[in-house]
């Protein structure tokens, strides 16, 4: 749904971000602004700052920050739209409800009505689980050694050996049988009429990042096949797109994602306190879960089962989580089969040590690959050596290709200069890798070479932030076209308008952006420190060079564009004559 930028602006202000903050961290006055330990990173003293004045958060430390919806985007991982709803309800404000035509808005409904009846079902379950009828199920979880409290933070239940219990209690709750059918909970069968699908089993309920339930996975009590059940792919279940346990594992706060492979392994992890493992949804890892774990975290640990099937698996993950952009680890578990396991045998200190030990996916790629050869043998070897120079050709970034070329060289005994041959050769053959797609629109790595664009451009307007009297000294300068990189062209578009006014609004900037990362970087603009130099003489050289530099970044963008965008030209004459200008104006900071 998307706000209107009043709406947005209102909620805004009527959400003080000192008392937001507050509500989360604790926070002391300091001179203009408070300051605290950060929330989003560890820190023993306090570089958290929040300022009432700019409506802003800023840390000093590791540079999260952002307007009063950024901080909610980042505490509780909300969309934007999400922060925009939980702050126009805390403040009172109401939301227009989203305009449906007639299609969408059936749509809306349905998907309203399978929710309800898969929390209704997950209600009768969780019950069932707690009553008499339930004794075995309830007795097999303990069995597992799960507690109480698990058990209940799970929502885990029970379904019964009667198989049309779930349909009546459904039906008598007004949910009519092609619903019931449509959320896969029961069929229906010529001879028997309506059954229900799940019976004899318990049942683990499946929620989405927002704790609604979508669908259900049910194990049978030991032995029996098949081990589990699953709800079929409904409008409302995407098994593609959900992950369980990361209803609780995008509120962890670690800077890793436990990937495992099954229900009873998640709810184990959690349970020793590793909150932020998740399971796909008895389907293969895939693209759509890696882009979604891309929010929460940076490094996913694999902890998959030891087993043959458990490494193919892992496999194919390393494959998906790298296309994403995400760094890939693989948790070693011998000698047990899964986490579950190894959890029970040797608790969560030792798994916090292998946690310390996973190992590098690509050195888990190579060591699985070896079993296939004989290094004893130099025929085999070469050829071994030959899949490792191809493997090598995967990393697109040189500086990272070297770095695995040393390392690689260093483990396998092969030497450096031979290996990085083999590389060049096997890549003039089948060429490098495309670079990857980076994650999120808009900002670019650090490692971009446009960085040394970008800077001048973001100096500037931090400068022109700290120094508003600055801007009519560059105004017949700069304007906002010269900013080449989108998000600060956006900026200064909202700045030199603001500035044109005589009134500086920083936190209103922010909520131009609705991308968390966008968010982030146009808060740095605003809390920047501008370098230390010392003298008034120093500095004004340094801002003197930054319109320059920007300027000229300008001119060469547009002189590129000429034959394509008319009003190039006319920029690339300005620009020329701007430039001319400032070589010899003198720009006083005074
Ligand atoms: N799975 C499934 N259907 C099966 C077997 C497995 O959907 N017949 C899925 C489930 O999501 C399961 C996961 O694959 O959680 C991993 O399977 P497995 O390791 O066999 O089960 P666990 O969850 O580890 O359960 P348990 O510890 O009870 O064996
Ligand atoms: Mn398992």
């Amino acid at each position: 749904m998307y706000y209107p930028d009043e709406l947005v602006e209102e909620i805004r202000t009527k959400n003080d971000i000192v008392d937001v903050i507050s509500g989360y961290v604790k926070i002391q006055k300091k001179g203009s602004s408070y300051f605290g330990l950060c929330p989003f990173h560890n820190e023993k003293s306090p570089s958290f700052s929040v300022s009432p004045g700019k409506q802003m958060y800023y840390c000093f430390g590791c540079g999260a920050g952002g307007n009063v919806f950024t901080f909610l985007m980042e505490y509780e991982n909300y969309s934007f739209q999400e922060a925009v709803k939980a702050l126009a309800q805390r403040a009172g404000v109401s939301l227009p409800e989203a305009e449906f035509n007639e299609e969408a808005r059936k749509r809306e409904s349905r998907r309203a009505r399978l929710l309800e009846v898969n929390k209704e079902a997950a209600k009768y379950f969780y019950y069932q689980l707690r009553g008499e009828k339930g004794h075995a199920g309830y007795q097999y979880l303990r069995k597992r050694q799960l507690s109480d409290e698990t058990i209940h933070r799970f929502g885990l239940g029970f379904a019964n050996v009667t198989s049309d219990d779930l349909t009546k209690y459904l039906k008598n709750k007004g949910y009519e049988d092609k619903l019931i059918q449509e959320a896969g909970l029961a069929a229906f069968d010529e001879k028997y009429g309506m059954h229900d699908k799940f019976w004899n089993r318990v049942m683990f309920p499946i929620q989405d990042i927002n704790h609604r339930v979508i669908g259900f996975g049910g194990r049978v009590m030991g032995e029996g096949k098949p081990k589990y059940l699953n709800s079929p792919e409904t409008m409302i279940f995407d098994k593609s797109r959900n992950l369980y346990g990361l209803n609780f594992a995008r509120t962890s706060r670690t800077n890793n994602i436990i990937l495992c492979e099954g229900y009873m392994d998640v709810i184990a992890m959690h349970q020793a306190g590793f909150s932020q493992a998740v399971a796909s949804l008895g389907t293969a890892f895939t693209e759509g879960q890696a882009n979604l774990l891309r929010r929460y975290a940076q490094e996913v640990i694999l902890a998959y089962d030891s087993d043959n099937a458990g490494v193919m698996a892992a496999l194919r993950a390393i494959g998906i989580l790298k296309e994403a952009g995400l760094t890939g680890k693989v948790l070693n578990l011998e000698p047990y089969k899964d986490p579950d396991e190894f959890m029970k045998n040797l608790g969560r200190e030792a798994f916090q040590e292998r946690i310390a030990q996973a190992e590098n996916s690509f050195f888990f790629e190579l060591r699985m690959l070896q079993r296939d050869y004989d290094l004893n043998d130099p025929e085999s070897k070469t050829r071994f050596h030959r899949e490792i120079a191809k493997k090598l050709c995967g990393f697109s970034e040189e500086v990272e290709r070297e770095n695995y070329i040393e390392a690689v060289a260093k483990k396998y005994h092969i030497g450096f200069e031979n290996l990085r041959k083999l590389v060049l050769a096997c890549a003039a053959q089948t060429g490098l890798a495309k670079p990857a797609a980076r994650p999120k629109s808009g900002i670019q790595a650090k490692k971009d070479p446009r960085e040394n664009q970008k800077k001048p451009q973001k100096l500037l307007l931090t400068w022109l932030v700290e120094e508003p009297a600055l801007y009519q000294k560059i105004k017949k300068y700069i304007s906002p076209s010269d900013f080449t990189e989108d998000l600060y062209r956006i900026i200064a578009e909202k700045l030199f308008e603001d500035l044109d006014q005589g009134s500086l609004n920083p936190a209103a900037v922010i909520s131009l952006f609705a991308d968390e990362e966008q968010q982030r970087e146009a808060a740095g603009v605003f809390n920047a420190r501008l370098s230390e130099l010392s003298t008034r003489a120093e500095q004004e050289k340094a801002f003197h060079d930054i319109v320059v530099a920007v300027k000229r970044n300008s001119l060469e963008y547009f002189s590129s564009r000429q034959g394509a965008d008319v009003s190039a030209i006319t920029r690339v004459i300005e620009g020329k004559k701007a430039l001319e200008e400032l070589s010899k104006t003198h720009i006083s900071l005074d």
